[in-house]
């Protein structure tokens, strides 16, 4: 089997300080509070906004006092329209002739109380969310139909979604029994003062850069791209710092980083470019 799952934790467990996080608005003391409550959590927004870098931040921040001899705090499973329930759940292997069950990365969540995040949760198969039906309600319960097992949820355990409603078709939305079961935090990129800040820590490159790259982010999702063409994000905003302060110029960086990866439209290239060379120190 291939385990989807990227666990994390290790360092919250080696006493290592919190993944950074920028916070946006009051999400951290939101997630803090649904996560008392055990109430499941979906994180929406668009691709390079900071949903990942959040979960990685709250999930150190909530189990930072666990044992080190605890899973880790946090387990990821990324989705994709192949993911069933068996590879979240997990499986039956053979093992030297004999048949073992294996736990699946949710399964293992659910009995050591880490935060289990599926991202994209909605590219999963219909049968995969069903499973997270008795999870996410105040059963909190986690059926395993191939053992018969019926497994409660570690008392740290919580569910953690994303979904990125733009790219999804509509056919694939998802149901409202499913969606009603969580918290929803809305994520969006930032006012570029706000991302100047994130853009510096992530890179190291100058104030002035920062600001101006920030503000290149802003003025590119003022573009009038149509609604399929994917935003400059926060991380492409990065990765063109990133290069710059390893000696790359700026207008290249930017080409590389930004300008061929948002799409292949020429004329929406050029708009980028024409932007960059306005922005740009
Ligand atoms: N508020 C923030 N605090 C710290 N870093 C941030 C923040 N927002 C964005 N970043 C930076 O942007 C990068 C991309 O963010 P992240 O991977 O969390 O995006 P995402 O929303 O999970 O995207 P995707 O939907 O594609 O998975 C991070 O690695 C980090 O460098
Ligand atoms: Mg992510």
């Amino acid at each position: 089997m291939t385990d989807p799952a990227i666990a994390s934790g290790a360092l919250a467990q080696a006493g290592a300080s919190a993944p950074w996080y920028h916070p946006q608005g009051d999400e951290v003391s939101l997630f803090e509070a649904a996560y008392a409550a055990r109430m499941p959590v979906m994180l929406v927004g668009p691709t390079g906004c900071g949903k990942t870098r959040f979960v990685e931040h709250m999930a150190w921040r909530l189990h930072a006092g666990r044992e080190a001899s605890c899973e880790p705090g946090l387990i990821t499973v990324a989705c994709h329209d192949d993911l069933g329930a068996a590879d979240l759940v997990g499986r039956h292997l053979l093992e030297d002739g004999q048949t073992v069950w294996v736990d699946g990365p949710l399964t293992r969540a659910v009995r050591s109380g880490a935060l289990c995040y599926l991202d994209e949760v909605v590219e999963a198969r219909r049968d995969t969310i069903v499973v997270i039906h008795a999870l996410t309600d105040h059963r909190r319960l986690l059926p395993i139909e191939r053992t018969g097992e019926l497994l409660n949820a570690h008392d740290d355990f919580l569910l953690v979604v994303s979904y990125n409603p733009g790219y999804q078709s509509v056919l694939k939305d998802l149901k409202p029994s499913t969606r009603q079961r969580f918290m929803t935090l809305a994520f969006d990129y930032p006012p570029p003062a706000h991302e100047a800040v994130v853009i510096a820590h992530e890179s190291g490159v100058d104030e002035a850069m920062a600001a101006a790259l920030a503000r290149l982010g802003a003025a590119a999702r003022a573009l009038d791209t149509g609604p399929e063409q994917p935003a400059v994000s926060t991380r492409l905003l990065v990765h063109a710092a990133q290069l710059m302060v390893r000696g790359i110029d700026a207008s290249r960086a930017c080409e590389a980083a930004i300008v061929r990866v948002v799409g292949d439209d020429e004329t929406l290239r050029q708009a980028l470019r024409d932007l960059v060379e306005i922005t740009l120190p």
